[in-house]
């Protein structure tokens, strides 16, 4: 059995006394891409918050690369999500500051390196999500797609073992969605890492998920591969699943090809 990265056992989350999730029982192991899926409001978003302790379970237990969260130091918290990239709801850049310094940020909070070697490591991020050369420009000089890549280099700076992405291609449209589902796949291939995405778009979930977990009603409704969850007895898990998807065949192929040429060279 391979090696357990996550681990929620009988986890309870919420903000008030009415928790959003109960019972959550999960585990991510290494190499695996599990979606989370679930309607709008349903706990998506509060699960991840779950998973790197920014939320403490109100019930349960989670453990992080085989370390429980609960009463641990917030310096070894740090170091646990130091292993970790997050790539936010709505992407989060820094409008102010350029590219290149946003993609530095988790390296200066967590890596004591001298000014040159950060600026080679995000030259080499940049690169890796097809954005070199454009490091000294500000955000709003780029496209949606494009801020979303630098938030995801952003995310990779640290060779996380694991990455969170909530809902990464939200608002981009079905050929820029699919060309960062390639990505995220070539990156899990090059870097051997763990991820959890954040999505409802069938056409990524068929294209990216190892497994599925559905968040309904507050519980996971399902937890399975996606060919389960089309067969589900449970309808709304089902029906969820079930639409038809309209991925674009030829998309994004163009990117990852790149990508893959430069982790090769
Ligand atoms: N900081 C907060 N304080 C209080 N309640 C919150 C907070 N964040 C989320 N909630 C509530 O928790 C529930 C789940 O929210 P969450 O953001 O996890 O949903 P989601 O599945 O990610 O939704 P979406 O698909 O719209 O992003 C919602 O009812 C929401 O109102
Ligand atoms: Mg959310």
């Amino acid at each position: 059995m391979s090696k357990v990265l996550v681990e929620m056992q009988d986890v309870s989350l919420g903000y008030t006394e009415v928790p959003v999730l109960t019972g959550v029982n999960l585990k991510i192991r290494r190499g695996e891409l599990v979606v989370i899926a679930g309607s709008s409001g349903c706990g998506k978003s509060t699960m991840l918050k779950g998973t790197i302790g920014l939320l403490p379970p109100s019930a349960g237990r989670v453990k992080l690369f085989g370390t429980d969260l609960e009463g641990l130091s917030e310096d070894r918290l740090t170091e646990l999500r130091s292993r970790i990239g997050l790539l936010f709801q709505g992407g989060a850049l820094l409008n102010s500051m350029t590219v290149a310094a946003n993609v530095a940020l988790p390296i200066e909070h967590h890596a004591r390196l001298p000014a040159g070697a950060v600026e080679k490591l995000v030259r080499m991020k940049l690169a890796l999500v097809g954005l070199e050369g454009h490091g000294h420009k500000l955000p709003s000089e780029l496209s949606g797609g494009m801020r979303k890549r630098v938030a995801l280099a952003r995310a990779m700076a640290l060779d996380p073992d694991l990455l969170l992405c909530d809902e990464p291609s939200a608002g981009l449209d079905p050929v820029t969605a699919a060309d960062l589902d390639r990505l995220l796949l070539g990156l899990r291939e090059a870097m051997q890492m763990s991820m959890m995405v954040v999505t409802h778009e069938l056409s990524s979930i068929e294209t990216i998920a190892d497994r599925v977990v559905m968040v309904a009603d507050g519980v996971v409704a399902f937890d399975g591969s996606l060919a389960e969850a089309k067969k589900s007895s449970l309808p709304s898990v089902r029906d969820f699943f079930a639409r038809r998807a309209t991925a674009p065949e030829s998309a994004g192929r163009s990117m990852l090809e790149r990508f893959q040429g430069e982790v090769k060279s």
